[in-house]
């Protein structure tokens, strides 16, 4: 069952990664930080993009046999998330436990996997619930990182300075990500230097925890500011960009993960640092994450669908997994039982 052994050494490299007293991803190079003229040469053409997707998305596919391997790794890649307002210690606990242990004991052993061996990317929470995400993922032994939402969100609409208070109360608290949002009106009115001198600020905030720049794209408008403000992101050293918070109206498209990817590509090829990508906001079903990971893989390669390069945003799409995952299994043994029959 090489797909099998795939998860477990998927499982492997992502326990390693963890273990490492968790490495930035980026290292900021101030030869590419200095060249923002970059910024002003960025053009997206909107139709290359819908061609480009639909060939993608009509010419591959994940084969059946390989679907339940596809979503195992899924659930290792989300960011498994709770930003209610009624957010307390227990739905916290309850986050972190089903964080530790995604899926069932049937539904490992059938994936060939020890029980304790699959565990989501991480979980993210508000800054004030950090602590709470700290201690349950203590008590259950588990060592995924805390991701905290910071600097105002979802709109950012305050003060830097109290933006930057909130990165450092989140990382005091625990976090070891940081999921910030960009200023919208600076993105929109093309203030690019003023963005990137306030997302510089954030990463420093940041110290050793990871930055991921929410670009909240539904509020963007057109491709090529989504692609600008990708390019800014990574240059003041985000570690991953992420799509949208979950809150505004427009949620993340593949036309807009695949500009953001090609802007990670584009931005590996010039500087050598690899930059993850975060998708997230209405991703809910087996078939969107499917999606989203054939644009990954084959934008990006194999190497960026691991969780150290892709996190998924997401509440309700592991249910959905899970659901898909024990359909198939239990069609996969009542085929197996009728075969003698057969
Ligand atoms: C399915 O898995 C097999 C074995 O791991 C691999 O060779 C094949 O390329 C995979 N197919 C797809 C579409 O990923
Ligand atoms: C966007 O995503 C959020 C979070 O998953 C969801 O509650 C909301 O309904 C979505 N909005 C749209 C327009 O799809």
């Amino acid at each position: 069952m090489p797909s099998f052994k795939l998860i477990a050494l998927f499982a492997v490299v992502a326990v390693v990664a963890l273990a490492e007293a968790y490495p930035r991803l980026v290292v900021i190079d101030d030869d590419y930080l200095q060249d923002l003229g970059w910024i002003n040469k960025v053009r997206v053409d909107d139709k290359a993009v819908k061609r480009r997707l639909e060939d993608l998305l009509s010419s591959r596919s994940v084969s059946s046999g390989n679907q339940s391997s596809w979503l195992a790794r899924a659930v290792q890649c989300i960011d498994l998330t709770t930003l209610a307002g009624d957010d307390c210690p227990s739905n916290v606990f309850r986050l972190c436990s089903k964080a530790s242990f995604p899926l069932s004991n049937e539904l490992t052993d059938s994936l060939g996997l020890h029980h304790n061996q699959l565990t989501t990317g991480a979980v993210c929470v508000y800054p004030a619930r950090v602590a709470d995400a700290c201690k349950g993922l203590n008590l259950l032994n588990t060592n995924l990182p805390v991701a905290s939402v910071a600097t105002g969100f979802p709109t950012g609409q305050t003060d830097l300075k109290l933006r930057l208070q909130e990165i450092k109360y989140a990382v005091q608290n625990g976090a070891k990500e940081i999921d910030i949002v960009i200023n919208r009106e600076l993105a929109l009115t093309g203030k690019w230097r003023d963005l990137y001198d306030e997302l510089v600020a954030m990463r420093s905030a940041c110290g050793d925890s990871h930055m991921k720049s929410i670009l909240a794209v539904g509020e963007l408008i057109t491709l090529t500011n989504v692609n600008k403000a990708s390019v800014v992101a990574m240059m003041a050293g985000s570690d991953f960009i992420k799509t949208s918070t979950g809150k505004e109206t427009v949620n993340a498209t593949l036309p807009i993960g695949l500009v953001m990817c090609r802007a990670i590509k584009e931005y590996n090829r010039k500087t050598g640092h690899k930059v993850g990508f975060k998708p997230a906001g209405g991703i809910r079903t087996s078939k969107d994450v499917l999606q989203w990971m054939i644009l990954m893989k084959e934008e990006l390669g194999d190497e960026y669908l691991t969780n150290v390069y892709f996190r998924i945003g997401a509440s309700a799409l592991l249910n959905d997994i899970e659901r898909n995952l024990a359909n198939r299994i239990s069609l996969e043994y009542s085929t197996a039982e009728e075969m003698p029959l057969a």
